[in-house]
């Protein structure tokens, strides 16, 4: 059994990450989701990932608020494809109460030290609680067993201008603090994700599952493919449940924090030694496969 932790920024493509985790419960738990401000502003993000986990009536799971702005705010940064209210603006019912007072961090460092050696941060958002994380407690680092995350774009170009993805330019001071942690890293960058392609069958699919997380995706991907057709956050999970899916390559990979056409940019050179597996490719049709059909367990 994985334990994981998901910090993230709901968000579409965070939602699902989010239901795929809840429908693979006899692989993985989901110790707790930390909430940071990313596609919308935190008290949405903190609001939408309560409001995921009522749709998959898991309000057992713990959500905690997180960081409300980037280590520097140099410059906001908007994805701009998941909707003013983050999930699509589909009428989702409003938000559970809050079922914890807890903050983020501590809520993550309470957890590494609960179970020191087998959490996995499943950073899928902007990276500002992991790097508080890293910076509050110098042994944190030691005692997770890895780092799991969305973000960047080692060898193609970003989705934010021709070098930045959004997780790594909403806060790249953050990002940079965690590629300098020594802690087992996978990295699910635009390298793979852009290869993560929602096609027009996956919606039909959804609508023919038919149960009700399954209608709820098709609806929110439906709105959000009018703006990305790809589907970055779950391959996270996706990797944590089935690793023959993804390869990738072996990298040491940074990120420029200094202002200017670089800002929020991943260097990344394949090396056997670096501190990150840069993931490249996927099997596109097992992946929606795997997430298609595990949808169709939930509620
Ligand atoms: O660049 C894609 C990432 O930015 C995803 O995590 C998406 O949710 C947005 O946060
Ligand atoms: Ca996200």
């Amino acid at each position: 059994m994985q334990k994981i932790i998901i910090d993230c920024d709901p968000g579409v493509d965070d939602a699902l990450a989010i239901f795929l985790a809840l429908a693979s419960s006899s692989e993985i738990e989901v110790l707790g989701i930390t909430c940071v401000r990313g596609n919308v502003a935190l008290d949405k993000t903190y609001a939408n990932a309560r409001r995921i986990c009522a749709e998959a009536r898991r309000l057992d799971i713990p959500v905690l608020k997180g960081a409300s702005r980037p280590v520097f705010e140099a410059n906001p940064v908007n994805a701009g494809v998941h909707g003013a209210d983050g999930l699509g603006d589909i009428g989702l019912p409003p938000a559970p109460p809050p079922n914890s007072s807890q903050h983020a961090v501590s809520f993550i460092l309470e957890q590494v030290n609960r179970f020191p050696g087998e959490v996995i941060l499943c950073p899928i958002g902007p990276m500002t609680n992991v790097a508080l994380a890293l910076m509050l407690d110098e042994d944190v680092a030691g005692k997770l067993q890895s780092i799991v995350f969305m973000g960047g774009a080692a060898y193609v170009p970003g989705n934010m201008n021709a070098h930045a993805e959004f997780n790594f330019m909403a806060d790249p001071h953050a990002a940079e603090v965690m590629m300098r942690a020594k802690v087992p890293m996978v990295m699910f960058g635009l390298d793979v994700t852009h290869k993560a392609t929602i096609l027009p069958e996956h919606l039909a699919r959804l609508r023919a599952n038919g149960n009700a997380c399954s209608l709820v995706s098709e609806r929110l991907l439906s709105a959000y493919s009018v703006g990305d057709l790809h589907l970055h956050d779950p391959c996270v999970i996706a990797w944590l449940l089935e690793p023959t899916l993804f390869s990738g390559v072996q990298s040491q990979v940074s990120v420029v924090a200094e202002p200017g056409p670089d800002y929020g940019r991943s260097v990344a050179t394949p090396s056997g030694a670096g501190n990150c597996l840069v993931m490249t490719d996927v099997d596109h049709d097992r992946l929606f496969d795997l997430l298609l059909s595990r949808l169709e367990t939930l509620p």
